[in-house]
């Protein structure tokens, strides 16, 4: 009997597809606000924001225009590097982030004992002198300003093409991926107005285009008969359903999940009882990748709002109770005392948690029992 999976790896988020369906219009788009670039006598920065709910394909097709823009360029016989930083995983300031750009645009240049606006002017005088350009994209801005009190970082790269005027900026873009304009709030009016104030905006995809999208994916990931169009149907409406609202990692997850299901069942295919099961179980609100991109101190302070809630069985419980749960999983760790409070406030803004007050902390809608030991093998991995 032939197995469930072809290749599950195809199911990850860390797999990047070939094909973009129902986004090669978006591809298109951000290429030809590029039009210009590739002309020696031009240079403009230009700056583009992209805005759009959650997993809705804007870093993947963010990331595919980049590439179709390098190619481009190098059918003019120019080199386009791409600086691509997830400000979500990357963090830090923006000495870090600033660092970051240096090593991945000019990694011969020793960055040490230079100032931020050092770092930037020593960019652009590496991509002139050696005849390249650059592109820089800032995946989840939006992260990026509501946890640090400094947005300067975007005055400073809106404002490149300025640092030297009568020189050409070889920097020939700054792209900001962000979920919503909610930011805007934090900024200046400086800031806000090199930003530009019209993104493009990503629309959710239709439930017949997550079919679409989901029907190529699982042709990779499944084999032949693994996957019925009635399963891949009922996914995508779950998937356009208001608890996903729209989210395709959600249903990559689930599918996944459903298969391995399937897979220790012993059934021939996925059922739909199977992708029921897996649905009941886990949460929307937390998905695969979100859990691997969380810090030790992060997934901990998580697992003692879970076992706070379960101990005391109610909808929230209290910052001390927390704090508890956490001070003892710490201990079990090895780990030093930790400042919970720093930590929650990195999970609400995530969304995992809703914190109203220090005496209604709660989980965004997770199932429990589930979430727990997923948790708890991460935390001993970190
Ligand atoms: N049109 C598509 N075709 C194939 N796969 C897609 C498509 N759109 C999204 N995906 C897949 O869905 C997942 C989420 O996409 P992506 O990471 O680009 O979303 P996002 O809009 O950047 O989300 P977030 O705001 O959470 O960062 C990825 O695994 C991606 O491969
Ligand atoms: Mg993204």
């Amino acid at each position: 009997m032939p197995g469930i999976f072809r290749d599950r790896t195809k199911l990850s988020p860390r797999y990047v597809p070939e094909d973009l369906p129902h986004r090669q219009q978006q591809v298109q788009q951000i290429v030809d606000v590029f039009s210009d670039a590739t002309d020696p006598d031009r240079f403009p920065l230009t700056i583009l924001q992209i805005v759009g709910n959650a997993g809705i394909g804007k870093s993947t097709t963010v990331l595919k225009s980049a590439k179709a823009l390098e190619e481009k360029f190098s059918r003019h016989h120019l080199l386009l590097k791409t600086a691509y930083i997830n400000l979500k995983l990357q963090g830090g300031n923006k000495f870090a982030i600033y660092r970051f750009l240096l090593e991945r645009i000019a990694p011969d240049l020793p960055s040490q004992g230079l100032s931020a606006e050092e770092m930037l002017r020593y960019l652009l005088r590496y991509l002139r002198d050696n005849n390249q350009y650059a592109i820089i994209i800032m995946d989840e801005i939006d992260y990026l300003v509501k946890t640090s009190k400094d947005s300067s970082i975007i005055y400073d790269l809106t404002r490149l093409n300025e640092f030297d005027p009568d020189k050409p900026c070889n920097i020939k873009g700054v792209i900001f991926v962000s979920r919503s304009t909610d930011y805007y709030g934090k900024l200046d009016s400086a800031e806000l107005s090199t930003l530009g104030r019209v993104p493009l905006e990503f629309k959710p995809y239709s439930v017949e285009h997550v079919s679409d999208i989901l029907s190529n994916r699982c042709d990779q990931a499944f084999e032949n008969r693994a996957i019925g169009p009635d399963i891949i149907d009922q996914v995508a409406r779950i998937t356009s359903s208001p608890q996903v609202n729209g989210d395709v990692r959600y249903a990559l997850d689930l599918l996944l999940y459903a298969g391995n299901l399937a897979e220790s069942q012993g059934t021939e295919h996925v059922t739909l009882d199977q992708i029921r099961k897996v649905h009941g179980q886990t949460s929307p609100s937390i998905t695969t990748e979100e859990i691997e991109q969380l810090s030790k101190h992060q997934l901990v302070s998580l697992i003692a709002v879970v076992r706070a809630l379960k101990s005391r069985k109610k909808q929230y419980v209290e910052l001390k109770d927390v704090r508890l749960q956490a001070a003892e999983l710490a201990e079990q760790l090895g780990l030093k005392k930790m400042e919970v409070e720093d930590h929650l406030d990195e999970l609400k803004v995530r969304k995992m948690i809703e914190v109203h007050s220090f005496k209604e902390i709660g989980l965004h809608g997770a199932s429990l029992s589930e979430l727990e030991p997923i948790l708890i093998s991460k935390v001993k991995q970190a």
